[in-house]
């Protein structure tokens, strides 16, 4: 009896450890703090917001109004470098996606899993900078993730432990639905 009762509980084990790979399969991980994938372009932030002044939001131009921050199209790009730069090297990667009305196939550094709810525009306009959450991205010769993401994260800044000025909801339903 006491070995049938062991046993019994296997089928069950196994039935969870497939929802657990499910599920994440599913779903997607979070992206790793440090990660500092090589971009199609070399694009300098520093250049254009140290140098040149350009707010963050002129690029990433939802940021404050949709959970997607956005980046800009090509076109936004080639209005100004169809004249500065036009020959350096990489401006002519930029002019070939921009003939052949190809997306640039930026790759996608910052991540949440599908199961958690971020929206963007609800912390920009709480007065959350970029820099809290992305760290000195000005500085960045290449973009990097500054931060974790990770649960114990969010929770750090929302039961305002981060700023005491920054406070919002933390209970289950908040981030997860
Ligand atoms: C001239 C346009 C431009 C400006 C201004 C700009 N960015 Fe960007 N940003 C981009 C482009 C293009 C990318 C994608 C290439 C890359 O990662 O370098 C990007 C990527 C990023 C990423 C990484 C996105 C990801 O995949 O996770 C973050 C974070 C970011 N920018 C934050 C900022 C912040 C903060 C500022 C202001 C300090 C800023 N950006 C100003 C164009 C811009
Ligand atoms: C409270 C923290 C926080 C703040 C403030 C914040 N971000 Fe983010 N950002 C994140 C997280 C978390 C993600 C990943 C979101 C996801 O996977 O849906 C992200 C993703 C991004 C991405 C990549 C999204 C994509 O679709 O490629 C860009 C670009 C970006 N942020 C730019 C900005 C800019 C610019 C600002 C300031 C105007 C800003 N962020 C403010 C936490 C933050
Ligand atoms: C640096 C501080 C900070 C970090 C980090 C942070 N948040 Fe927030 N969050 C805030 C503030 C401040 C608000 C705005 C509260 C308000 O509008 O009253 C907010 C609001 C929210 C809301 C809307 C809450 C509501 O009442 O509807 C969600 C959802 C949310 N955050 C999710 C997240 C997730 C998920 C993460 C981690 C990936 C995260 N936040 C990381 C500070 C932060
Ligand atoms: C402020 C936002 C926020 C709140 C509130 C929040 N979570 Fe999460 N949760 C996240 C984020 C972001 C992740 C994904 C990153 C990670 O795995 O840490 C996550 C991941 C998880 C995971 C998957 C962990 C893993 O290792 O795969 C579980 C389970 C979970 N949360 C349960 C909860 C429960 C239960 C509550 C309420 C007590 C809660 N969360 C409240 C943001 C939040």
């Amino acid at each position: 009896m006491i070995t049938k009762g062991k046993w019994a509980a296997i089928p069950g084990l196994v039935a969870l450890a497939a929802c657990a790979i499910f599920l994440s399969a599913y779903s997607g991980a979070s992206s790793p703090e440090g990660a500092a994938p090589v971009q199609p372009i070399n694009f300098p932030h520093p250049r254009h917001v140290q140098t040149l002044g350009m707010n963050c939001l002129y690029c990433h131009f939802a940021a404050n109004k949709s959970p997607d921050p956005g980046l800009p199209a090509v076109g936004t790009y080639m209005g100004c470098h169809q004249v500065v730069h036009a020959d350096s090297a990489e401006i002519k990667k930029l002019a070939s996606y921009y003939y052949k009305e190809r997306p640039v196939p930026w790759v996608r550094i910052h991540k949440v899993p599908e199961y958690v709810h971020f929206p963007h525009m609800r912390h920009v306009n709480a007065g959350v900078t970029c820099q809290d959450c992305h760290g000195q991205v000005q500085e960045m010769g290449r973009v990097y993730q500054a931060s974790s993401l990770n649960m114990g994260w969010c929770l750090n800044c929302h039961i305002g432990n981060y700023k005491p000025q920054f406070k919002a909801r933390y209970d289950c339903s908040t981030c997860h639905y």
